[in-house]
């Protein structure tokens, strides 16, 4: 990743019209679907599903995970009664907006480094020509601890350390939980399943999206799926901004109180053989209100390798993508400008 400015501190800025570098002629613009017309996002509670012996099944009554549910091959979800406690979603809240107010001086000791993509910045920047997002990020890598940048980890304000801790456990707990019922779903083997999302990378980013004096010509995070097996976004505030693709046309998430998003990514749409799709979404932004938000992510084991569950293949379902060993498809991930779902395509039989 090249290292760029920050956009909260421009934002300061008494600018009416925005550097040519964030204006996004190639974006649709974030001028909202109608959202009456779609459908509205699923509400998932986990205390109950979890709370049934018949577990496994009661997803799939719930139409999450049933095959002709209008969100099962996309699936996309809020959760509820996900068992993380609302004083650490509060305390979690209150540090990472505290995170972001930090003077700038301060964040320049935890930007990004030339060689190394985790810190404050933006990732998947490429070229000095590239349009960039209007937005600054924390990017930091949290499980397994071995995998940590103590460095970068232990520079941070000990609350925020102390509760990311935490957090992070949680959001284990919630998306193995999740993993666990998709795998249900497929009829994926459990020792695959074990030896694939037993104890995953886990990274986190946090997201803080200015207000902005020309939100029609910016974006805030353009469009993409994550590239892990499932996401966990924790929107922190009540302004709009996130947006799903759906059948083509944008369809905006509203931020519900103290609940997850979850979205499949790429991972799980390789390991399903394409029967889990991973959803394409972006952040648009506004004029007057800030936003925050963070993405934990939770992917493979380390050492493990990508590719379709050997469990789920036969002769009536052969290979859709190719296999890689997991460092190796994130190596090529983060080297890449990111772009709707082009990395998942690239991991096609057939695509270069
Ligand atoms: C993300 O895609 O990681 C963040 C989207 C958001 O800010 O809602
Ligand atoms: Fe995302």
């Amino acid at each position: 990743s090249l290292i760029v400015p920050s956009v909260q501190e421009l934002s300061k800025e008494p600018i009416v019209n925005i550097p040519t570098r964030y204006v996004r002629p190639d974006q649709d613009s974030p001028m909202l679907v109608d959202s009456e017309k779609f459908p509205s996002v699923p509400v998932i509670d986990l205390q109950e599903l979890l709370s049934k012996e018949t577990g496994n099944n009661e997803l799939a009554k719930n139409g999450a995970f049933s095959r002709n549910d209008y969100c099962y091959r996309e699936l996309h979800c809020i959760i509820i009664h996900h068992g993380v406690s609302a004083t650490l979603l509060e305390k979690f809240r209150n540090e990472v907006t505290d995170f972001f107010k930090l003077p700038i001086e301060e964040k320049r000791t935890l930007w990004q480094q030339p060689d190394n993509h985790e810190g404050f910045g933006q990732l998947f920047v490429v070229s000095e020509e590239q349009k960039l997002d209007w937005s600054d990020m924390f990017y930091i890598t949290t499980l397994p601890i071995n995998l940590r940048m103590i460095d970068l980890f232990e520079k941070l304000p000990i609350e925020l350390r102390e509760t990311m801790e935490a957090y992070s456990a949680e959001m284990k707990r919630v998306a193995k939980t999740f993993l666990n019922q998709l795998a249900k779903a497929l009829n994926m083997d459990d020792e695959e399943m074990r030896e694939l999302f037993s104890e995953g990378v886990q990274s986190m980013r946090m997201n803080y999206y200015p207000p902005c004096p020309e939100p029609d010509l910016a974006i805030g995070f353009n469009p993409h799926s994550d590239a892990d097996a499932l996401t966990i976004l924790f929107q922190l505030n009540e302004t709009d901004g996130l947006q799903i693709r759906k059948d083509g046309k944008w369809v905006p998430v509203k931020p519900l109180q103290n609940s997850f998003v979850v979205n499949v990514g790429d991972i799980m749409e390789i390991v399903s053989n394409g029967e889990y799709k991973s959803i394409e979404h972006r952040a648009t932004v506004n004029s007057s209100k800030d936003r925050l938000s963070v993405a934990t992510f939770y992917s493979s084991n380390l050492n493990s390798e990508l590719g379709p569950a050997r469990s789920l293949l036969g002769p009536n379902n052969p290979a859709v993508f190719r296999r890689m060993p997991i460092d190796q498809y994130f190596k090529d991930f983060f080297a890449r400008k990111l772009n709707g779902k082009s990395y998942l395509d690239f991991m096609k039989f057939g695509n270069k």
